[in-house]
């Protein structure tokens, strides 16, 4: 579909030729000598960019443009101005022109800019559209929860969600917290503003500290340049700190002055930088037992968890295996263009009672690889693990047959370590990476 123009000019040789350069440029432009015609004409029909002479008999140019935007704010206005009048094009771009353009005109000049505001508008919409996706798929109604305990979690989130608090949010790996984390972030004032997830445990220590705070050109062999930090980039936003509990000591009294202080200074600088961000922080760890051990800091927790949402494992709210289930049918039949409608009775019986070590995130890959292998439009057992559906696992009955702890750890990290990675694994057994890491080559389970 061409762009439409609207041009409006009292002067009948210049609106015509304006007239015949858009057009020959694919434009569909209509003319009208006056603000009245062009008030009629913006009444019944859309228009990507109106071009307006400021001086017109009757309505002039810039009422016309404060007209306009009343009814329609989005609406981009080009001001023709003669060079005396320059003050009045000012006026107008903050009354929310989009641009003036200085007589005699240069046709090159006016294309030009009639193009760079089309093109404008197509990233205005499209990123109307972004935001609106991000804020449908964070609303709280996109977390599936049937049990009282989720249902409880959620009325708290409500609650919490728009203030200035610091939150920490715990649970077991794939239980939600990262989901959480964003919807607490889009459904804050702060929503328009970023929301910046940093994984702890992902960045290297001795690259932490720069990738959070920034630094100078020069403050290390290989800083060319300044940048910015993570926190700076936040700025005004969210900073969800993942994996909170892998934060070594060292970084841990720096971020702490940071929460206190809401300033960093980037390394190498003898300068703060004010920040106004909000943190959310997440971790599967047992970090109340880490403060008693003296591996976290006391005062930092404190900080941090200011707001404690704590998500229930799956296992202890197994009303919600249901929903879930169908929500991912239905989700995952969509991406993967297959015609899935349901799921048997027996084979959601056999979901219902599994023990989801890895929870929600478990779930949700049992169901894509459920949904890659069904041929006949429905889920049944034989399209679901071994161990899921003749019920239980290895590693149930590693307990079933009373195996010492190192054998039921063997046996269980086995059988999950293909379906997680190394922090979920180890978050699944209590037991930190490197730990995790030493059984690994000790029994040789290595991947
Ligand atoms: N209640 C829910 N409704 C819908 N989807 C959910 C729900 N809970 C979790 N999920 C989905 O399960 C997956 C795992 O969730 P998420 O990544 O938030 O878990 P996590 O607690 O951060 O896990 P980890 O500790 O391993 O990082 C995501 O794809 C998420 O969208
Ligand atoms: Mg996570």
């Amino acid at each position: 579909m061409a762009e439409r123009l609207l041009i409006v000019d009292d002067e009948q040789t210049l609106r015509e030729s304006l007239q015949r350069v858009f057009s020959r440029e694919g434009y569909d432009a209509d003319a009208v000598n006056s603000a009245e015609s062009a008030l009629e004409l913006l009444a019944s029909n859309v228009y990507h960019v109106v071009i307006t002479d400021i001086i017109l008999p009757g309505i002039d140019g810039i009422e016309l443009l404060k007209r306009i935007k009343e009814k329609l704010p989005e609406q981009l206005v080009i001001i023709i101005t003669a060079y005396a009048s320059i003050d009045t094009a000012i006026r107008a771009i903050r009354l929310g022109a989009y641009d003036y353009i200085v007589k005699p005109i240069v046709h090159e000049e006016i294309k030009q800019t009639v193009k760079n505001a089309v093109k404008q508008r197509a990233l205005q919409s499209e990123n109307i559209l972004l935001k609106k996706q991000i804020e449908k798929e964070y609303a709280f109604t996109s977390i599936i929860s049937a049990s009282t305990l989720m249902n409880g979690v959620i009325d708290h989130l409500k609650k919490v969600a728009d203030t200035k608090s610091n939150a920490l949010i715990l649970g077991e790996t794939g239980t939600g917290k990262e989901l959480i984390a964003r919807a607490m972030h889009f459904n804050s004032t702060r929503a328009d503003k970023p929301f910046v997830p940093i994984n702890c445990s992902a960045i290297p220590e001795n690259l932490l500290e720069s990738e959070l705070f920034g630094y100078v050109k020069g403050a290390f062999t290989g800083a060319f340049n300044s940048r910015h930090g993570l926190l700076a980039q936040a700025d005004k936003g969210t900073v969800f700190l993942d994996e909170i509990g892998d934060l070594g000591i060292g970084l841990q009294s720096k971020l702490l002055r940071v929460i206190e202080d809401r300033e960093i200074r980037p390394v190498g600088s003898t300068q703060s930088i004010k920040i106004d961000v909000r943190f959310l922080f997440a971790t599967n760890r047992d970090i109340e037992k880490m403060v008693a051990a003296g591996t976290f800091r006391p005062d930092l927790y404190y900080r941090m968890n200011v707001i404690t949402i704590k998500l229930p494992p799956l296992r202890q709210r197994r009303e919600d295996i249901e929903p879930l289930v169908n929500y991912f049918v239905l989700n995952y039949a969509k991406e993967l263009g297959k015609p899935v409608h349901g799921i048997e009775k027996n084979a959601m019986d056999s979901l219902k009672a599994y023990h989801w070590y890895g929870n929600v995130r478990e779930l949700q890959n049992v169901i894509e690889r459920a949904i890659l292998i069904t041929e006949d439009g429905s889920i049944k057992p034989e399209h679901l693990p071994d161990n899921i559906r003749i019920g239980g696992s290895s590693a149930d009955s590693a307990l079933a047959d009373k195996l010492s702890i190192e054998d039921y750890t063997k046996a269980f990290i086995a059988e999950y370590q293909d379906s997680c990675n190394e922090t979920q694994l180890a978050g699944m057994l209590g037991i930190t990476r490197k730990a995790l890491w030493e059984k690994r080559k000790r029994w040789g389970l290595q991947r």
